[in-house]
């Protein structure tokens, strides 16, 4: 069986460390790997399958080492410079940044969604936004049988989305106050915030990304173009507001939407629970519904609260929760990666 080589860029971050759990598990047909970050971490050690490496400083050229492969979480900055340095030297990069994903001429995939786009790359292809990945993935089935024609998202994404800084914002955040430190914003500059605008403890906040000129976060619009991308939908009537919450780790969302066709409430369980990549957890009368700890873990999207909007026709209302880091990111990544080997082989 024919063996490949696989870069990590990022490799000590949130994601990256993620990306490492997600490759062992598989142990895909790869037999070198190299592991980069930037000068901070470069020279620290990595335990992976059962090998020490070291990891190298990210150059211009790291890429002269020919890899097949390269997955990169390092930021859009990182992989704007170095992914099509990559590319030029025949790696196909799979990028979790946000830097290439609406380009036109750049595939944007969730395998379980549009797999077929993968074929399509020129070297890079883009991993979407995790608050974007578990919601098409619980879509998906429903657009094929009803067709969308409107979604209302509303999310409650958890702070590990932010990477090691928004998680130190939200345990420093718990240790100030079992110290008894006064939770006050006026007074956030206390709180040496690292990531957010204001204390992530004991508060919710409207605010993902940048604000942009239309009133929208940065965060919410990647949502709006990028479902309407990997669904091939470009005028599809999308709204979101995505929310920070203090949960460590995976993002819940509040999904309405609004199909063409009339449906079954019953039969839109079963094609949910069908689906080999959501999991349904359905069962009011025992008060069974998704949560954020049971999704950490693991690369299924879990499904819950599945009724009629009865405001309108067509209208359904469900809970989708998954794990931010693994599907949302890593998971999502090392897939594609397994589809490219597929392809490859
Ligand atoms: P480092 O640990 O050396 O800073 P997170 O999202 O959890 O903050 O992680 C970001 C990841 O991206 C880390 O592995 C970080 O490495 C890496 N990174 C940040 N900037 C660069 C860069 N300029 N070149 C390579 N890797 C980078």
């Amino acid at each position: 069986m024919k063996s490949f080589k696989l870069a990590l860029v990022g490799a000590t971050g949130v994601v990256g460390r993620a990306a490492q759990k997600v490759l062992e598990e598989k142990n895909l047909p790869i037999s070198e790997y190299a592991f980069f970050a930037s000068k901070k971490s470069a020279g620290s050690k990595i335990n992976f399958l059962g090998k020490e490496y070291v990891v190298k400083e990210l150059d211009e050229h790291s890429f002269d080492e020919v890899f097949d492969f390269a997955i990169f979480s390092a930021g859009a900055g990182t992989a704007k410079k170095y992914a099509p340095i990559a590319a030029e030297h025949g790696c196909i990069v799979v990028d979790n940044s946000s830097a290439f994903r609406m380009d036109k001429d750049i595939p944007l995939v969730v395998p379980e969604v549009n797999p077929e786009e993968i074929k399509n790359n020129h070297g890079i292809i883009a991993n979407p936004n995790c608050s974007t990945i578990q919601a098409v993935v619980a879509l998906k089935p429903l657009d094929d049988k009803y067709t969308i024609k409107r979604i209302v998202y509303s999310t409650y994404q958890a702070v590990s989305g932010a990477g090691r800084d928004g998680i130190d914002d939200l345990e420093n955040g718990i240790k100030n106050f079992k110290e008894g430190q006064d939770i006050n914003v006026a007074e956030s500059n206390k709180y040496d915030l690292k990531k957010f605008p204001y204390p992530i403890f004991n508060n919710c906040l409207p605010h993902i990304d940048v604000f942009l000129d239309n009133g929208y976060t940065k965060e919410e619009m990647k949502m709006i173009n990028e479902t309407r991308k990997i669904l091939g939908k470009p005028d599809l009537a999308i709204t979101a507001t995505t929310v920070r919450v203090p949960v460590l780790n995976s993002h819940s969302e509040s999904i309405n939407v609004e199909f063409e066709k009339e449906f079954d409430i019953n039969e839109v369980k079963n094609l949910l629970a069908k689906s080999q990549d959501i999991t349904l957890i359905d069962d009011i009368k025992n008060e069974k519904y998704p949560i954020a700890t049971d999704a950490t873990g693991q690369d299924n999207v879990l499904v819950g609260r599945v009724r009629r909007d009865f405001s309108i026709a067509n209208g359904l209302n469900f809970w989708c929760v998954a794990d931010n880091i693994r599907k949302g990111a890593a998971s999502n990544a090392v897939q594609i990666v397994e589809k490219l080997i597929e392809m490859n082989s």
